[in-house]
């Protein structure tokens, strides 16, 4: 007998679906269907396309493909840049949050200058969140704006000891500040990056094996999110000369976090907070009413040839985990069975 459990369906707070501009790489149709695989049933995508998600009719074309193709709920994150900063306040009705890269990483969106960070904190509406791809000790800048502009900070994809630490200072503070951590982050560390080669490659990079106990041992309270930063690239480009950073996480998400419970690393409990309370509350998500994922508890291993990611690899390729999605109902219609998603095209909601 195999103990069948049932969850709630899950969020992800950072999946990169490559529309516009990357579409070889990742698209709504098979994006969202990786997701509904990997049992979640909610994603929010993040802006770094081409072109970026930084104007308003960017925004409305990228949200008019994602009504016709989309095939779990999806929401979009408007991106900020220096050169179109005047235009925050038209992007806000078509966006859940806005996301600002502090830091280098795969596209152009950056931001490095103090007006721009202002013009943010000032003009983006109070009631919707704003992330940051902030490490070292950018992390420090972003508590220092929770704290001057009084609203709150959501770290994306915290990865180092430092980081954590300084996030779980600010917390005890009482700064309106908040994270997430990668599935990658928590079960590969830099000594993969040699079996894996540029397999292993993402921002923030892998961590040492000190970053990763620190991250573990804050997973109980420091952490609010487990993300994906789902990040597709086609194997070719990872094989290329010039390889861009990023890992695809949708479809082995749940399987790795559910195998750290079998071993006591965390609870069920805590997972479903991490993976469904804690991000639906975080960016106000609404609720999806008759919504579960089913999961067998057993033996089984990540393949590639098993991914719905256009892809088709993951850095978990041969490794051993102790669940498996069986079935996902979402509004009360099977949209996954054993590994087959049923869900046509354009089924799933966008989320404004
Ligand atoms: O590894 C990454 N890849 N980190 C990011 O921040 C962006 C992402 C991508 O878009 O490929
Ligand atoms: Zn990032
Ligand atoms: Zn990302």
């Amino acid at each position: 007998m195999t103990d069948t459990i049932t969850l709630p369906g899950l969020i992800d707070v950072h999946t990169h679906l490559r529309v516009p501009g990357g579409e070889h790489k990742e698209d709504f149709v098979t994006g969202t269907a990786a997701a509904l695989a990997g049992g979640i049933t909610q994603i929010l995508a993040m802006p770094n396309t081409s072109p970026p998600l930084t104007l308003p009719e960017v925004m409305a074309d990228t949200l008019a493909a994602a009504r016709r193709d989309v095939r779990c709920d999806v929401g979009l994150f408007a991106g900020a840049s220096p050169e179109q900063i005047d235009q925050l306040p038209a992007l806000a009705p078509y966006a859940v949050a806005l996301k600002i890269y502090l830091n280098d990483t795969f596209g152009k969106l950056r931001v490095e200058d103090v007006p721009t960070l202002r013009a943010c904190f000032q003009t983006w509406p109070r009631e919707k969140l704003i992330a940051m791809h902030a490490e070292k000790q950018s992390v420090a800048v972003g508590i220092g704006l929770a704290a001057t502009y009084e609203r709150p900070v959501h770290f994306c994809h915290i990865s180092r000891r430092e980081e954590i630490e300084l996030i779980a200072d600010a917390k005890m503070r009482g700064l309106p500040v908040t994270c997430e951590v990668t599935p990658h982050h928590l079960f590969l560390d830099v000594r993969d990056r040699e079996r894996l080669g540029m397999l292993a490659d993402m921002r923030p990079v892998l961590g040492t094996p000190d970053d990763v106990a620190a991250l573990w041992a804050h997973l109980h309270d420091t952490v609010d999110c487990i993300a994906t930063d789902h990040a597709p690239h086609t194997l070719a480009e990872k094989q290329s000369d010039n390889p861009p950073p990023g890992v695809a996480g949708l479809e082995t998400s749940l399987a790795l976090m559910l195998t750290a419970v079998t071993e006591n690393r965390l609870t069920l409990n805590r997972l479903i907070e991490l993976m469904h309370t804690n991000p639906r509350r975080l960016y106000h998500l609404p609720a999806q009413p008759d919504t579960h994922v089913e999961v067998e508890m057993r033996p089984t291993t990540i393949r590639n040839e098993a991914m719905h990611s256009k892809c088709g690899w993951t850095p978990f390729h041969g490794r051993a985990v102790a669940a498996r999605v069986k079935r996902v109902v979402l509004r009360g219609q099977v949209v996954v069975e054993d590994g087959m998603v049923l869900a046509q095209p354009g089924s799933g909601m966008v989320i404004e």
